[in-house]
């Protein structure tokens, strides 16, 4: 595996794949890889010549400083998980190759990013549509790979690509989870044993949360599912809402034409999980 740490090295290995005609499918992350991110490398090596990953920490995207300092960072083992899938390119840039200047870029995307993680999160999103923009434009992907797990996220850099036109397709990946249901995340280490015995309950609720809807109003369901949560003294959730996949706005009313999904942010003792469940 090539493993690039600036800019210029990685856009002439690029310009060298795209002469010779291959095709390049694009995996962008902050590293700390587990059974997620692999899945998305994998789904990438099957629909392209060559697979691209990227490993960067985004301090622009991290809206606390805690979360930034404490975020895992285990690049060793990444690289070897990497070479084992036979990923062949790694760009894992310093934070001055990526931001050698402030950053000035304001993105607005509507109500996409206004809502749930928009909202009590300031800031991320630009920081994520940025880092994103940035990345294909060295990466030059002709697909790249977002999991569902961050489904806003998903819906931001889609509105992006299609806002400015960028030449990649984006490919959205299935959410990967632990036997007893827990979304897979950087971020789950970071639990105690305790807490990691916790953790399943989000997505239950959730899927509680589908078999409640139809014979109930969505306040209602909603209202049930903080409840259930909350009822944990570790749990404190952020917010709990059901939404329209397309513009996640709030239904109307019921029955709903469109599809929904039910988004969740939870605090479990010192780490804050995101899962989400698409309803009908
Ligand atoms: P990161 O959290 O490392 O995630 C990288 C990619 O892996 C994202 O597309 C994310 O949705 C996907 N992913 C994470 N957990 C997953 C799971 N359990 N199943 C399937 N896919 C999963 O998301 C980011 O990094 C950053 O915001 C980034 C896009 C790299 C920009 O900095």
């Amino acid at each position: 595996m090539k493993i690039c740490k600036t800019i210029s090295e990685t856009q002439d290995y690029v310009a060298k794949l795209r002469k010779s005609g291959k095709s390049i499918g694009f995996v962008p992350t902050m590293g700390a890889l587990h059974a997620g991110h692999i899945s998305l490398l994998k789904t990438a090596s099957l629909n392209n010549d060559v697979v691209a990953s990227s490993i960067f920490v985004n301090p622009i995207q991290f809206n606390k400083k805690e979360d930034l300092q404490k975020y895992p960072r285990t690049l060793e083992d990444d690289i070897r998980k990497l070479e084992e899938i036979e990923c062949d390119l790694l760009f894992n840039p310093d934070v001055d190759e990526m931001y050698p200047e402030p950053v000035l870029d304001r993105y607005n995307f509507g109500n996409l990013d206004k809502v749930m993680e928009g909202r009590h999160r300031p800031g991320h999103f630009n920081g994520v549509a940025v880092v994103v923009r940035k990345l294909f434009e060295i990466v030059k992907p002709d697909r790249a790979y977002f999991g569902m797990k961050d489904y806003q996220q998903l819906k931001i850099i889609q509105a992006m690509v299609s806002k400015l036109g960028l030449p990649v397709q984006i490919i959205p990946c299935p959410t990967m989870r632990e036997p007893d249901g827990l979304a897979m995340s950087s971020r789950n280490v970071r639990l105690t044993a305790d807490e990691r015995k916790i953790a399943p309950v989000i997505f239950r609720v959730l899927n509680g949360v589908r078999d409640r809807m139809g014979q109930h109003d969505i306040a209602e369901v909603e209202k049930w599912a903080i409840h259930q949560l909350n009822n944990y003294d570790e749990l404190e959730v952020e917010y709990l809402e059901i939404v329209n996949t397309g513009t996640l706005s709030k239904p109307n009313s019921l029955p709903e034409p469109n599809s929904l999904i039910v988004c969740a942010a939870v605090n479990l003792g010192k780490v804050r999980l995101i899962d989400n469940l698409v309803i009908n």
